[in-house]
C-alpha cells in the first residue's frame, strides 16, 4: 500500500502516519522528521535546510526530491510506504511520479486530511514534542499525565521552533499557495481519499483503514 499523506501543517499527519505506519507495517517517511534529524546532527543538509525551516518557508525542491529519492532507494518498501509531508507543490508531485515510475511503482491512495484553519493554528501553538523520542502531544488534546514529561519515554517536552504564532502564519500561508493545489491535482487523478481531520485521533486513523479497505 503506497500513500501520501497530504494536508495543512497541524492536520495531524505525523499523528496518523506513525499509526498507519505500525498498522500496514510500512516504513513512514516524513521530510520533516528528516530534515529535522539533519539539522540536530549538524550535517551539510541540515545546514541547507536550516533557514528555510525556521522561517517557514518550504526547502528548495532539488534539496528535498534527491533527498526523498535516496529515502525510498534504502527504506524496505516491500509491503508500501507512506509519505507525510512530501509532496508540497506540483513540482515534486511530478517528481514523485517519476520516482515510482521509474521502480514500477504507482500511489495506492493520498489521504487528505481536512482541517479548518482556527483549529490548526489552537493545534500547532498546543503542540509539544519529546526531545528524546520525538513523540508529539498536546497541551489540550493530548496531555501527558506530568505537565512536560514525555509518557513514553521520560524526556523533556519541548516546542517545535516553527510553531511560534509568527512562523505559524508563513507556514500556512505557503500551505494554501503552494501545497493546497494538489488537492485538485490527486483528484483530477482519481487518488484522493478526503478525511474529516476534526474527529479524535483514533476515529480519524479508523476512518482511514475503512475507506482504504472499502477501495482498495
Ligand atoms: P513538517 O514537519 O512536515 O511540518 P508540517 O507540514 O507543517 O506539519 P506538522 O508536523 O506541523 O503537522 P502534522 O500535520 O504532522 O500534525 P501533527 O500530527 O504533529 O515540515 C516542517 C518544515 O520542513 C516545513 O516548514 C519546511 O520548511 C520543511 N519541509 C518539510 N517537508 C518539505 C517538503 N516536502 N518540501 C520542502 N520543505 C519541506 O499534529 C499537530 C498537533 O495536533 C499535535 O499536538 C497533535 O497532538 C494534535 N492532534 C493531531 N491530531 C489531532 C486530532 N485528531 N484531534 C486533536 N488534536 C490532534
Ligand atoms: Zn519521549
Amino acid at each position: 500500500i503506497n500513500l501520501v499523506l497530504l494536508g495543512a501543517p497541524g492536520a495531524g499527519k505525523g499523528t496518523q502516519a506513525k499509526r498507519l505506519a505500525e498498522y500496514y507495517s510500512i516504513p513512514h517517511i516524513s521530510t520533516g522528521d528528516i530534515f529535522r534529524r539533519n539539522l540536530s546532527e549538524g550535517t551539510p543538509l541540515g545546514k541547507r535546510a536550516q533557514s528555510y525551516m525556521s522561517e517557514g518557508r518550504l526547502v528548495p525542491d532539488d534539496i528535498t526530491e534527491a533527498m526523498v529519492d535516496d529515502r525510498l532507494q534504502q527504506a524496505d518498501t516491500h509491503n508500501g510506504f507512506i509519505l507525510d509531508g512530501f509532496p508540497r507543490n506540483v513540482h515534486q508531485a511530478d517528481a514523485l511520479a517519476g520516482m515510482l515510475a521509474e521502480r514500477q511503482l504507482s500511489l495506492t491512495a493520498v489521504i487528505y486530511i481536512d482541517v479548518p484553519h482556527d483549529i490548526l493554528v489552537e493545534r500547532l501553538v498546543g503542540r509539544r514534542v519529546c526531545s528524546t523520542c520525538g513523540t508529539t502531544f498536546h497541551v489540550i488534546f493530548d496531555p501527558p499525565a506530568v505537565e512536560g514529561v514525555c509518557e513514553v519515554c521520560g524526556g523533556t517536552l519541548v516546542q517545535r521552533p516553527d510553531d511560534q504564532p509568527e512562523t505559524v502564519e508563513t507556514r500556512l500561508n505557503v500551505y494554501m499557495e503552494e501545497t493546497a493545489p494538489l488537492i485538485d491535482f490527486y483528484r483530477e487523478r482519481g487518488l484522493l481519499v478526503k478525511i474529516d481531520g476534526t474527529e479524535p485521533v483514533d476515529v480519524v486513523t479508523q476512518n482511514i483503514i475503512i475507506r482504504l479497505g472499502a477501495e482498495h
